[in-house]
């Protein structure tokens, strides 16, 4: 709405700061909403049913995740601008597109890819799209193997700033482990973000059997890590205005002066 408008209709015209408070109270307010949450994940159950979290694409290539996390994710790269996007897990490819597509406009190094599956025609979708495919590179291994871990340290380099981003195999003991094993790549006021902790909250689906469900997922990694790292807090404010997320307490910010 224009000032003008807005004038004549005798609204309030905020400043910049005043609608960010505004929007951060509001924020705090759904979190705060036991019935709202309530309602956002009964509807978050029934869509996941349905497979709604694997329904978006970029660049027509599948991303396997809410578009409220991407934007979350988009969002902390306009913020920290790392110099790198690590992704652990990248299933189908649009994610690294996504991830790319933001660098090209604000910068960025490259776009790295570990996935233990990453077969050749896969390879050739997601390079199709010149200068947005040149940055992404490709590790194939388990992510929790010493070489994997190696070859992706070879690609960053010393003193890179990276925005690390766990979405592979969602036990409890695979995602602990690769907490622990990536956490070391995050520099002071970068982001390790977590996939898929609403795993917990999800009951099991005996037409889709996994390894992974209530009480042996990512949240209950993230818990027991933050209780032994204490250099990484959960970005709760990042996480209230999402209202709906795959990813609770899963994205983890690095403080800044850490003693
Ligand atoms: C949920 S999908 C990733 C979705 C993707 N991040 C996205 O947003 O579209 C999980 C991926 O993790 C990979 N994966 C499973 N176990 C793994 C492991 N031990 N190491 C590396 N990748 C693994 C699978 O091959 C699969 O491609």
């Amino acid at each position: 709405m224009t000032d003008a408008s807005a004038q004549t209709q005798n609204k309030k015209i905020y400043t910049r700061e005043e609608f960010e408070e505004l929007r951060i109270r509001k924020a705090r307010e759904m979190k705060a909403d036991e019935s709202l949450q309530k309602d956002a994940f009964e509807l978050f159950a029934r869509a996941d049913e349905k497979y709604w979290v694997h329904q978006t694409n970029w660049f027509g290539e599948p991303i396997l995740n809410l578009p409220q996390d991407m934007f979350a994710l988009q969002e902390i790269m306009f913020r920290t601008r790392p110099d790198y996007v690590l992704e652990i897990g990248a299933a189908w490819g649009g994610s690294l597109l996504f991830y790319s597509t933001i660098m090209e406009a604000i910068g960025g190094k490259g776009v790295i890819a570990v996935d233990i599956f990453i077969p050749d025609d896969l390879k050739e979708r997601i390079g199709r799209h010149g200068r947005i495919s040149d940055r992404i590179r490709w590790v194939q291994g388990s992510s929790t193997e010493q070489s994997t871990l190696g070859k992706v340290k070879d690609l960053i380099g010393e003193g890179s700033n990276v925005l690390v981003i766990l979405d592979s195999d969602h036990t409890h003991d695979h995602v602990l482990k690769e907490l622990r094993l990536y956490a070391p790549l995050v520099r002071p006021g970068q982001y390790l973000v977590c996939s898929d902790g609403v795993i917990e909250k999800i009951p099991p689906n005996p037409l889709r059997p996994r390894s992974w469900g209530p009480g042996d997922n990512p949240l209950t990694a993230i818990n027991a890590f933050l209780k032994e790292d204490q250099r990484f807090v959960v970005d709760e404010d990042l996480e209230a205005k999402l209202l709906l997320t795959c990813n609770p307490r899963g994205y983890l910010r690095r403080i800044e002066n850490f003693d």
